[in-house]
């Protein structure tokens, strides 16, 4: 029992991260679900098994190889472009505290999981709490409390970073930020008060056009605002550093992750969950620890009408330097440039 849960103590995370990916995807559609649900991993330990080592790619299934295909395509995309000198500046980040803090270590299976902000650290967290807070606190707390690589000294850090499987989730930058601004500002969860009271208020006062209407910020933060904000190169700086770490949720991948400076063994992508998340499972060897429900094909795709429909009625010049800004995330995850906005 105490192996059990010392297991899920140190790497339930990344467990849970993916979890909570399935869990924000069935929650959007949880009637597409019918009644699967995520298994908790701490269910499918297998006392006193060895672990399985990651296994070498065996050449079963043609999809199998396809999907190590499509992989080798993407690192090299990303190869490609973080090698482009003329989008240095929209590719390249240091390693700096703000990317260790975003790096999760599992040691115990030798996996670091860069946090992209659609998997909803605070929810996750709560989970890990929870799961946590039912054994022993004092000798859990410490080994369990989701260490981040930054929490390391600058050789255990070099050393992770050379020799653990790491990886990332991205999705469409467009669809993301719909996906930031309806979390944040329209639904507004209860436990995240700051987002409607403090940060919003701060967006419109600096960024909102039309005062005439609305001569207060109880309307509520407009996407227009939003896209405003993110596309003020120069000038949203002062108000990020007034918003701390919120702004993971928007801040670029390449700001989050440093995708060019870390060489990451695999990037995920929401499009395609359902068929990524098992195979980065696998690949990290840890398959044998959590089981997946089947994801219906289709329900994290790509949703051009929905993109459209929020950038209805903002200026061609906002949303170019709206795209300005995250062109660099585009082009390193081969996310095509969205023309139907731009021109
Ligand atoms: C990018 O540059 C690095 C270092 O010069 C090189 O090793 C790598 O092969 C290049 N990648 C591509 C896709 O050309
Ligand atoms: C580098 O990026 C620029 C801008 O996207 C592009 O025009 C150019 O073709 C790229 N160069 C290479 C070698 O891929
Ligand atoms: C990159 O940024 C530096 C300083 O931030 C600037 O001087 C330079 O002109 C930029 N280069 C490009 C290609 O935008
Ligand atoms: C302007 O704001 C004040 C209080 O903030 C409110 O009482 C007033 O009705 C508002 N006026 C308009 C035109 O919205
Ligand atoms: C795409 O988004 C639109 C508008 O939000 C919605 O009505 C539609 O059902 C979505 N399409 C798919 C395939 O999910």
């Amino acid at each position: 029992m105490r192996h059990h849960w010392l297991l899920v103590g140190a790497c339930g995370w990344v467990l849970l991260i993916l979890m909570f990916l399935g869990k924000l995807l069935s929650f959007r559609a949880v009637h597409d679900y019918g009644s699967q649900s995520w298994t908790v991993p701490g269910a499918k330990v297998v006392k006193d098994t060895p672990v399985p080592s990651p296994e070498k790619p065996l050449p079963v299934k043609p999809t199998v190889d396809d999907w190590q295909l499509e992989v080798e395509r993407r690192l090299r995309r990303l190869s490609t472009v973080c090698n482009n000198s003329s989008l240095r500046n929209l590719t390249h980040m240091s390693i700096s505290k703000f990317v260790l803090d975003r790096i999760f270590v599992c040691d115990k299976h030798e996996i670091l999981f860069c946090q992209t902000p659609k998997v909803g650290n605070t929810q996750w967290k709560k989970v890990l709490i929870a799961l946590n807070g039912k054994r022993s606190q004092k000798t859990l707390k410490k080994k369990s409390a989701s260490p981040r690589l930054s929490s390391f000294k600058p050789q255990e850090i070099k050393h992770r970073l050379d020799t653990y499987f790491k990886f990332f989730f991205v999705r469409d930058p467009f669809e993301r930020l719909i996906s930031a601004f309806k979390d944040k500002f329209v639904t507004n969860p209860r436990f995240e008060p700051w987002y409607k009271h403090d940060i919003a208020p701060a967006i419109i006062r600096k960024y909102r056009k039309r005062h005439r209407n609305n001569n207060n910020t109880a309307s509520g933060l407009h996407f227009e605002d939003f896209v405003r904000y993110l596309g003020d190169a120069e000038g949203h700086w002062r108000l990020d550093r007034q918003f701390g770490e919120h702004v993971i949720h928007w801040v670029t991948y390449v700001e989050l992750c440093a995708p060019c400076e870390i060489h990451y063994s695999i990037v995920g992508h929401h499009e395609t969950l359902e068929e990524d998340a098992p195979h980065i499972l696998k690949a990290a060897g840890i398959d044998q620890l959590v089981s997946y429900p089947a994801i219906p094909p289709g329900i994290t795709r790509y949703n051009r009408t929905k993109v459209e429909h929020y950038f209805s009625g903002i200026s061609k010049r906002d949303i170019r330097r709206l795209f300005a800004h995250y062109q660099g995330d585009f082009d390193l995850f081969g996310y095509p440039r969205p023309d139907f906005l731009l021109n």
